[in-house]
């Protein structure tokens, strides 16, 4: 069995998510690929916290040990924040490797530098797993929708607002004490801010229009609002009129401007955004031949987010069958 080494960068909730599903479904990746795959490198900050669960691979802080590689041929990258994250990918795909990212705030930033980037040194970026989690929304849009004009997509991006609004209505709780839960279950960070001020959403909004657009709206144009300001009486006030609080993003092209939105909206029951519920996403996408089209499913999580990373690596490694690149990779590997 020919093999492809890869590294991990970022071993926390969707770094073990990658590293678990690669070693349970090794022989699927192996039967429908024709390619074992070996984590060779897994890079962190702190690697005295993981010697338990690193296996056979290298653990380090060093990011160097994998440029220093030339047989990995894919970098997986599921660490937090603009940097070093943008940096390592930069250098990983001018060394030639094809990227993998679940990094929505370093992508809405860089996504198009590197995409470009990636396209000069003909490697690939992956970045399904930036927006809605498990949701396939960045395959549907660049397959599966490539002669419809999407005219609008609207969508609850963010989980943790989604589970905090149901948890509200449902359980009458204060905005504190959804939120304290969601920390409590492990669906908030100690520090909300991202996800409660609209941040989150913003991020994967601003890839979304990225893709379909070529282009983003001037992000101070955009209105950002989060739910921090939802109370409970707003929520029982719309409820007793039939309606639902949710937390929307909101694209479309009027007038050839883009226009975009981030913030909580009342809906009636009739809309397909109304029973999505607890840490689940959804976007409805609107072309102009199918009409509207609703995709729903896990927004975030480990194994959510792994299985979005790990298709990507599928569809990367089905992209190079035949190719001359293959070849490299593959046999480079295997010696
Ligand atoms: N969690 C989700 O459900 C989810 C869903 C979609 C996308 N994402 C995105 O995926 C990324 C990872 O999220 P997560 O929830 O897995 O975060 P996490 O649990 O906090 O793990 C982050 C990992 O990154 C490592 N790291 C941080 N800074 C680093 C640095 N400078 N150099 C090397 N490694 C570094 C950490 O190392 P140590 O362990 O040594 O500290 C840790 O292993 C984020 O960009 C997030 O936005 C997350």
């Amino acid at each position: 069995m020919n093999k492809i080494q890869v590294a991990l960068l970022g071993l926390g909730t969707v770094g073990k998510g990658v590293y678990h599903h690669l070693h349970t479904h090794q022989r699927i990746i192996e039967r429908e690929l024709g390619v074992s795959i070996e984590i060779a490198v897994i890079v962190v900050k702190h690697p005295e916290k993981h010697h338990d669960f690193a296996g056979e691979a290298i653990l380090t802080s060093n990011f160097q040990v994998v440029l220093d590689n030339p047989k990995i041929a894919i970098v997986f990258e599921a660490i937090i924040g603009k940097e070093p994250a943008f940096t390592y990918l930069t250098k990983s795909i001018q060394a030639g490797k094809h990227v993998i990212t679940a990094n929505k705030e370093m992508f809405a930033y860089h996504g198009n530098e590197l995409v470009k980037l990636a396209n000069a040194n003909h490697v690939r970026v992956g970045y399904e797993a930036t927006t809605a989690g498990g949701i396939p929304i960045i395959q549907t849009l660049k397959q599966l929708f490539q002669v419809n004009q999407i005219r609008k997509i609207t969508g609850i991006l963010n989980g943790t607002s989604n589970y905090i609004l149901t948890e509200m209505r449902e359980n009458r709780l204060s905005l504190d004490e959804a939120l304290q839960q969601a920390q409590y279950l492990g669906y908030a960070e100690e520090d909300p801010t991202n996800d409660i001020e609209g941040y989150d959403a913003f991020y994967k909004l601003m890839i979304l229009c990225q893709l379909l657009y070529d282009r983003q709206p001037e992000w101070t144009s955009v209105k950002r609002r989060g739910i921090s300001a939802i109370t409970l009486e707003d929520i029982l006030a719309q409820y007793s009129q039939g309606k639902r609080i949710k937390h929307l993003a909101s694209v479309e092209i009027i007038d050839n401007q883009i226009e975009a939105s981030v913030e909580p909206v009342a809906l009636a029951s009739n809309h397909p955004l109304f029973a999505i519920e607890g840490v689940d996403n959804a976007i409805v996408l609107e072309g102009d031949i199918v009409g509207k089209v609703t995709l729903s499913g896990p927004g975030a999580g480990s194994f959510p987010t792994a299985s979005a990373m790990i298709e990507d690596l599928a569809i990367i490694i089905r992209s190079l069958k035949g190719s001359n690149e293959a070849s490299r990779l593959i046999e480079s590997a295997s010696n």
